[in-house]
């Protein structure tokens, strides 16, 4: 018994900001970009706009191309690490947005891997009974972490013209190595239970490596600091993320085929029989080893990151979305979702597209 996906849903901001722009605001390139990561534009949301408005966006799309109602919803998980507040999470103010009613609301922390592990206790959920229908979102607005001052944002949102201060410059291309992978987005899917067990959600693998956290974190802002955030904080920059670009690269390129052969014998069907991996985009050059290392038609493999950049758990639906709607995915599909990221959390989990709808 699986879960079958009813329909999906994504939402991104109107605001394009291309490579070009950043070399305006950073010693960065066009070249540069495009070259290391596969990025050639990225969505940044407004001012006042947080993760939970996306999230609401997308899931409205995913629910009426599922033709379900809000009263229909049993349960919404909600997976972000950009929430709107550092507490409470996004989920409440999903729940309440969409008008769910009182039904059960979960936050996840998962970063890259958020929506895959949302994807697959939304399934368990509905499996053991504890609903017909979920609502799963991954949502960021990255935004907030970038470094950048008004005269910055004004730079690159604005029609190209002004000018930035020396020093603007100097600290935005301190950061440059991170700040030119994200990009804002959020991505929706509605599962709803199934009686069928060959089709649906059929297996999943998920895995944590706890000893790996440094790799990509935010050091300050948390309960180990007295007070969780403070001015000196804020100078010394702990409020922004610390990447270790390289270490991740190498672990995302061996975790993400792990876990998918994982979950392959787990489901006793073999690597060839995959008609699509949708893998997390964090880096062209990562989805690229993992063409590589399945040895696999690059088409099974696709990437949409040029668009988008990293939108972290916004990632995976967002794909998904855009393949179904460019009919790659069929009935009868079996479709590999994998994923790596902050945590370091990652896993895979295999789904097969219902024969009919
Ligand atoms: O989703 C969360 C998980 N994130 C990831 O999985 C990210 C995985 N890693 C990556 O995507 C890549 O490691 C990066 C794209 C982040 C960085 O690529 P890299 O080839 O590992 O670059 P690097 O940081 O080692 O820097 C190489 C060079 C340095 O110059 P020097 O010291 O060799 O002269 C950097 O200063 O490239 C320079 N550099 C840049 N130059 C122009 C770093 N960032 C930039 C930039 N523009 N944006």
């Amino acid at each position: 018994m699986g879960s079958v996906i009813a329909g999906t849903g994504m939402y991104v901001p109107d605001n394009v900001v291309t490579n070009h722009d950043l070399a305006r605001i950073m010693d960065t390139s066009d070249e540069w970009i495009t070259t290391r990561t596969g990025v050639k534009e990225r969505r940044f949301a407004d001012r006042g706009v947080g993760a939970s408005d996306l999230a609401i966006e997308a899931s409205h799309r995913a629910l009426d191309a599922a033709g379900v109602g809000p009263s229909e919803v049993d349960v919404v998980v909600t997976a972000t690490m950009t929430p709107d507040y550092m507490a409470p999470g996004i989920a409440g103010l999903v729940q309440e947005g969409l008008g769910l009613g009182h039904i059960a609301a979960f936050d996840l922390r998962q970063q890259c891997s958020g929506f895959l592990y949302g994807l697959d206790l939304a399934d368990s959920l509905l499996t053991s009974a504890r609903g017909e229908v979920a609502l799963v979102v991954g949502a960021e607005v990255h935004a907030g972490f970038q470094p950048w001052s008004e005269a910055s944002w004004q730079a690159v949102l604005g029609d190209g013209g002004s000018e930035i201060p020396r020093e603007d410059y100097e600290r935005n291309s301190r950061y440059r190595s991170w700040s030119v992978i994200f990009g804002d987005g959020a991505g929706a899917m509605v599962l709803r239970k199934s009686d069928n067990d060959v089709e649906g959600v059929l297996a999943s693998s998920l895995h944590t490596d706890g000893a790996s956290f440094e790799l990509i974190m935010v050091p300050g802002v948390g309960s180990k600091s007295r007070p969780y955030v403070s001015s000196e904080q804020i100078e010394a920059d702990t409020h922004l993320p610390v990447m270790d670009g390289g270490g991740l690269y190498r672990r995302a390129v061996r975790l993400m085929p792990e876990a998918a052969r994982a979950v392959a014998t787990k489901a006793g069907i073999s690597l060839e029989d995959i008609d699509l991996i949708v893998a997390h985009q964090a880096n062209d050059r990562i989805t690229e080893g993992v063409r590589r290392q399945f040895k696999m038609d690059p088409q099974k493999v696709p990437s949409n990151i040029g668009g988008y950049g990293n939108t972290t758990a916004g990632t995976l639906p967002i794909l998904f979305h855009e393949l179904r709607e460019a009919g790659r995915v069929n009935p009868g599909s079996l479709i590999c979702f994998a994923a790596f990221g902050a945590g370091a959390h990652y896993g895979a989990l295999l789904y097969r597209e219902p024969e009919s709808p």
